[in-house]
């Protein structure tokens, strides 16, 4: 079974996990030194968030060089001693990569820009003004404001689906494909383990760059973008092309995985494994990110998506990411721990946020901090707050940096922080600590079979079975005391609980009883 379908990944921000060199910005040194943390606590990949040269503007998702590395965060010399130490400590390793656009100081921009006669003019998306003047349609920037910017030396617009300093690369061009399918090679010959891909439906635009559709569902408390329906910008069908050929390149080097983000609905999402599986490994489900925090809508999401899986495609699941809010800020601290046990219970590949396994939530950041671009124009929607500091002790800043750290730390540090965490044998982090090392340990969890048992009140359990292996996991969304009648779990083991209760001790009664915002996983007898 390959690793990226058994293991369990973790994220990783750059930036916020650990500052080597004491800017105050963490960094590939500092993410270094963590290596052995990460290890320990159970997982299997690390996905790093960008750390090529960029000018920063999104924060490293807008490359100005796809095979090097920012000197923020070190250079490639210290990068391969992260790749060799992650490959000695059995940690997977894998990149992100970000091929809708790049940063507007690449040099294929730069050549871009210098006249319509350049060769590079066409690895961008231009066009001219709409006949009356102004842009050529109505798309929208994901981050406000429209995805088109004039320049006027050249009297055409470029296309930018995010920041005008991001202008959107033209993935109809075969040379702009065959020169960024070599980046990957360059990272994987330096022994990368995969990449998660960025904005991977949005790579190919409509052909005839027709107006997107007004969302007559909009409402003011939805970001910008979703005025409109973005049904000829994204999501196209000539995508699946480049899904295939992207694999085919990951293919050329063993054992590696494709991993798409992909914030569609449910019957598109799927659509990215591609025809026979020949598509993404993973494309990225984001659908607990949005899913009501209830037994009854997580459990028909649970079954919705096991019944829209392609034969043979492999399940992934997401609790939080570096673009929405944290778990813990959506569900609440105690739901925190039942959504760690789902997380690691459900079938198919589980990726960690760092920073979920102390509980962090929505950090406050204050007006004058905010950094990131969305939040700075559309500030309901700022991602800063789930992108602070990792905590590692009492020391100074939490031990993330001797500096000032670029984002607040969250108020509690000193008592929220993994050396205070590992020394509380109840804390979120040993709770997730037990969760893999079981995950690990037990097939039925890392590959067998799932099936639902019951949703019932805020009671939502299931089993996972492998050969003769039967276990079964029962959650409590809710605040209450709840009862599920089972006979059949009589005298079944409690393997693990979220609320301390005796593991190792059998059910007695024919009732299942969960204390408020309990989960537990069980092996039934016989
Ligand atoms: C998705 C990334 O996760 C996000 O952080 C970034 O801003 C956009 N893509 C643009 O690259």
């Amino acid at each position: 079974m390959s690793w990226w379908r058994r293991g369990v990944i973790y994220q990783v921000y750059p930036r916020s996990f650990q500052d080597g060199d004491g800017d105050g910005v963490g960094d590939l040194a500092g993410l270094r030194r963590r290596l052995p943390y990460l290890a320990e606590l159970g997982i299997d990949a690390v996905w790093l968030s960008p750390v090529f040269p960029s000018p920063m503007a999104d924060f490293g998702y807008d490359v100005a060089d796809y095979c090097g590395i920012d000197p923020l965060f070190g250079d490639l010399d210290q990068f391969d001693a992260l790749a060799a130490e992650a490959r000695a400590l059995g940690l997977k390793l894998v990149m992100d990569f970000v091929p809708n656009h790049t940063s507007e100081r690449h040099p294929w921009f730069l050549e871009s820009l210098a006249s319509r006669e350049n060769p590079r003019r066409d690895w961008y998306v231009w066009r001219d003004p709409a006949p009356g003047g102004g842009p050529p349609n109505n798309w929208l920037s994901s981050f406000g404001g429209p995805a088109w910017t004039y320049h006027p030396a050249s009297g055409q617009y470029y296309l930018h689906s995010y920041l005008r300093e991001q202008p959107d690369l033209n993935w109809r061009n075969p040379r702009v494909r065959a020169a960024m399918y070599d980046v990957l090679r360059f990272w994987m010959r330096r022994g990368v383990d995969g990449f998660r891909v960025d904005v991977l439906w949005r790579l190919i635009k409509d052909a005839q760059f027709r107006d997107d559709p007004v969302n007559p569902a909009w409402t003011p408390e939805r970001p910008q973008e979703e005025r409109l329906l973005p049904l000829f910008s994204a999501d196209q069908a000539e995508v699946h092309d480049v899904v295939a050929e992207l694999r085919q390149v990951v293919d050329e080097f063993p054992d590696r995985v494709l991993i798409g983000e992909i914030y569609l609905p449910l019957e598109r999402l799927v659509t990215y494994y591609g025809r026979d599986l020949a598509g993404a490994h993973l494309p990225f489900n984001f659908l607990l990110l949005e899913t009501a925090w209830r037994a009854d809508a997580v459990a028909a999401l649970v079954e919705a998506y096991e019944a829209a899986l392609p034969d043979g495609g492999w399940p992934n699941w997401v609790l939080s990411n570096h673009d929405r809010v944290r778990v813990s800020g959506r569900a609440g601290e105690r739901q925190a721990r039942v959504a760690a046990m789902l997380l690691t219970t459900l079938r198919g590949t589980p990726t960690l946020y760092y920073g979920d396994e102390l509980g962090l939530g929505r950090v406050p950041v204050p007006a004058e901090a905010v950094q990131d671009p969305w939040g700075k124009n559309e500030p309901a929607f700022g991602r800063d707050p789930s992108r602070t500091p990792m905590q590692w002790d009492v020391s100074i800043n939490a031990g993330f940096s001797m500096a000032e750290p670029w984002l607040p730390l969250s108020a509690d540090w000193r008592t929220r922080n993994i050396m205070t965490a590992g020394d509380d044998p109840g804390s979120l982090l040993n709770l997730y600590r037990r969760l893999l090392a079981l995950r690990r340990e037990r097939p039925a969890l890392h590959a067998g079979g799932w099936a639902p048992l019951a949703v019932a009140g805020e009671v939502f359990a299931f089993e996972r079975r492998a050969g003769a292996e039967r276990l079964v996991v029962a959650l409590n969304f809710g605040a209450e005391p709840q009862r599920l009648h089972r006979p059949d779990l009589a005298g079944a083991r409690v393997l693990l609980s979220t609320a301390g209760r005796d593991e190792g001790a059998t059910l007695a009664e024919p009732d299942l009883r969960l204390a408020p915002d309990e989960g537990v996983i069980l092996e039934p007898v016989g």
